[in-house]
């Protein structure tokens, strides 16, 4: 199996501000942590893991170096304005990953989200597994058009599988790439 990447690159977006897209370092727990401070109420409603959560940003920059387990962010002017993830699943889905992707809401529809989805992908083929999933909610177009763009497919809808955090239901969709 390969090793991870651990190269920074500069990325410019689409409306030209630039970013540095590299691996999520054990240094990060400040930054990530404003990063999820930072979000919208919005969105904190409806992602899986509580960015606000300081036990739960000390779990990720603890994981950086983990075998199954990559993560990559994108930097700017020392913040974290992205966060993506991609990690092997266990026992029989052990050739399966799962990608988590969120970005931050001043960094929006600049081309950021395709170019982190595209690097959290290329991760998932470092970790040398042969299908990868996405699950969102149902109301998560964005998510969706990004990982349709990249060869995605609906495999599945689970009814009123995911709650937020006012306690209402929603679909879950599961969109899968299968490696060839
Ligand atoms: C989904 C998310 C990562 C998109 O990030 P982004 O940086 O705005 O993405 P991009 O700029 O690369 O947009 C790519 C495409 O997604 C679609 N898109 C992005 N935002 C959208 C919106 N608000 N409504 C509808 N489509 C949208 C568009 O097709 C867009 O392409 P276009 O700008 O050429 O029309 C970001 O909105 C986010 O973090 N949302 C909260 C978490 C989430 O929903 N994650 C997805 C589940 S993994």
């Amino acid at each position: 199996m390969s090793q991870p990447q651990t190269e920074a690159r500069k990325k410019m977006l689409l409306d030209g501000r630039a970013v540095t897209i590299r691996p999520l370092g054990e240094d990060d727990y400040t930054a990530l942590l404003a990063f999820g401070a930072g979000l919208p109420q919005d969105d904190l409603l409806y992602l899986e893991n509580d960015f606000q959560n300081p036990d739960i940003i000390r779990r990720l920059v603890n994981a950086s170096a983990a075998e199954n387990w990559r993560q990559i962010v994108a930097e700017a002017d020392g913040a974290i304005v992205a966060y993506s993830a991609v990690r092997r699943l266990a026992g029989w889905s052990s050739h399966v990953a799962d990608i988590h992707l969120t970005v931050g809401s001043g960094w929006r529809r600049s081309g950021l989200g395709t170019v982190m989805a595209q690097a959290i992908f290329d991760a998932a083929r470092d970790l040398g597994v042969n299908k990868v999933i996405v699950e969102m909610l149902e109301r998560q177009n964005a998510g969706r058009a990004i990982f349709e763009r990249l060869g995605f497919h609906v495999e599945g809808m689970l009814s009123a599988h995911a709650r937020d955090r006012h306690g209402e239901r929603h679909n879950l969709l599961i969109l899968a790439y299968h490696v060839s």
